[in-house]
């Protein structure tokens, strides 16, 4: 065999905790490897690993034969290994041009050479079957998928030997797809070595030579793509893994609280049918895209349902919320991922971000704000979640982010909601404010709260979840109670739709 490009032996790097283990991998010239494994299997970490992007803890790396340590993007770089990230990094106010050559325009005495500029920028179009679009176009004004394309011609404006794509089409019309995996099939020609992160089976057994699979922090042995059946690869994602018992706790479910009917929306979310209880906590799963943000926000009212209706309660009244504030207002709660850009006034304090929401509540006579009310409001959910803080007045950008997503849930809980949605309420969380938060779910789950919780985290929703429900590309694919899953169905469920079904 020809020296591999890129050769890794026996990588580990750590986190909160171990995340990859004595990983094995390899990229050989003209070859498409397959990186696959369940969310959180370090599938990205690898590949920011290899780009320069992240530091590795031990082992080695060499390529094209020689010793390869990257300390920064630009060591990967020198070693003609590129990446492209999962989210396009484009910007919007400059044209298609200006940021396929935003680090190395051409000048001529000093200034931009925007003649060369834009026949360079045509040849890079050419080059991605995206003849059609004008090098002067805003990219502002692109399409998410057509955003994703420029993003790799652009990595591809510069020599490259190992391409690194993570999660490429997630944003990608079918035909888009097409153009993507033609040009991947280009640079293969010329002896280019592509890693190809993804979870769609179908997709990577048509453009992949080699799969390597992460579970548990492992790489498995290489093995030709063509070998093995769909359901042979998600076997080996899912391993044995044996099903965890989950909390010992035992939850009462109530009534029906949330019911949701026939619900499409976004152009992603299929005929959506779900019951959601009071009393329970109730765990979504899938994969990246596969419509778990979409299906909270939907709910929530802040993404439009096209089509399908919700029931509250009993109520057999078709209602749709037409904004948060009007779920809210039914008392529905949701607590965002991104708790800083949807949540959290940074620079206010505990006490204003906790009642900001809710400030009506102390209103007195006069409409005026009863002050020491609110406070002490504010002090029995510090106390109650423990948030570690010098005291109430202390701002919020000064918290670690657990200390931050708690007092976004405080703010949710002073709202009384009776159902509550939660995205990755643990996402970046150490151990022991996870466990804490845990608890906390727990208990609004025990005074009768419906709790929906997305996590990526298998694991998780398999050890504090009554009840899982999984998407898989937009559809709802299985409803387990908790004497049902196991690790394994939730994987092949997760993958269905995503599945060709030729074996
Ligand atoms: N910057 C980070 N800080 C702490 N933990 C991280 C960071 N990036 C990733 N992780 C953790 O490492 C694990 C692997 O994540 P990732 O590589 O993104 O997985 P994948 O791409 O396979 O879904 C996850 O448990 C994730 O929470
Ligand atoms: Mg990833």
């Amino acid at each position: 065999m020809t020296t591999p490009l890129l050769n890794v032996s026996g990588l580990d790097k750590r986190y909160a905790v171990p995340v990859l283990r004595g990983v094995d991998f390899q990229v050989h010239p003209g070859r498409v490897h397959a990186l696959v494994g369940a969310n959180g299997a370090g599938k990205s970490t690898l590949c920011r690993i290899i780009s320069g992007v992240t530091a590795f803890d031990e082992g080695e790396m060499q390529a094209d034969g020689a010793v390869y340590r990257p300390t920064s993007v630009r060591d990967g770089e020198g070693a003609d290994i590129r990446m492209v990230m999962q989210e396009p990094h484009l910007i919007d106010n400059l044209n298609i041009a200006e940021n396929l050559f935003f680090s190395d325009m051409p000048t001529r005495f000093g200034m931009v050479d925007y003649p060369r500029l834009y026949e360079q920028a045509q040849v890079a179009l050419d080059g991605m079957s995206l003849n059609d679009l004008d090098p002067r176009q805003k990219v502002g004004s692109l399409g998410i998928g057509q955003r994703q394309l420029i993003e790799i011609a652009k990595v591809l404006t510069k020599p490259c030997k190992v391409l690194i794509l993570d999660e490429p089409t997630a944003a990608l019309t079918d035909p888009q797809i097409d153009i993507l995996f033609e040009k991947i099939s280009t640079l293969r020609a010329a002896g280019v070595g592509v890693i190809y992160v993804s979870h769609r089976i179908s997709e990577f057994k048509r453009i992949a030579d080699e799969i390597t699979v992460l579970r548990n922090g492992k790489s498995s042995q290489p093995q030709l793509v063509s070998d093995l059946s769909s359901a042979q690869i998600v076997q080996m994602m899912a391993g044995t893994a044996s099903a965890d018992p989950g909390s010992s706790r035992v939850a009462s479910r109530g009534r029906a609280v949330l019911k949701i009917r026939d619900v499409c929306a976004g152009g992603l979310l299929q005929n959506i049918d779900l019951d959601i209880y009071a009393g329970e906590v109730l765990g979504i799963a899938g994969l990246i895209g596969s419509g778990r943000t979409e299906l909270l926000r939907a709910i929530f009212g802040a993404d439009k349902i096209d089509s399908g209706y919700l029931n509250l309660g009993d109520d057999e009244t078709k209602v749709a919320f037409s904004s948060p504030q009007e779920a809210v207002e039914h008392g529905v709660g949701l607590i965002p991922e991104d708790r800083v850009r949807e949540g959290l006034l940074l620079t206010e304090s505990i006490n204003n971000n906790v009642t900001i929401n809710s400030i009506q509540k102390f209103g007195g006579r006069f409409g005026i704000i009863d002050k020491d009310q609110e406070h002490s409001a504010t002090e029995s959910y510090r106390e109650a979640l423990s948030i570690d803080c010098i005291d109430i007045g202390q701002s919020v950008a000064e918290l670690s982010g657990g200390n931050q997503q708690k007092v976004v849930i405080a703010r949710w809980l002073l709202k009384d909601c009776g159902i509550l949605l939660f995205d990755e309420p643990t996402r970046g969380i150490d151990i022991q404010t996870r466990e804490a938060i845990y608890e906390l779910l727990y208990r609004l789950a025990a005074a009768g709260k419906a709790i929906v919780v997305v996590s990526s985290e298998t694991r998780e929703l398999t050890s504090i979840c009554d009840r899982i429900v999984v998407l898989s590309n937009g559809r709802l694919a299985a409803d387990f109670n908790k004497d049902e899953w196991s690790a394994e169905k939730i994987m092949a469920a997760s993958f269905s739709a995503y599945t060709d079904n030729a074996a």
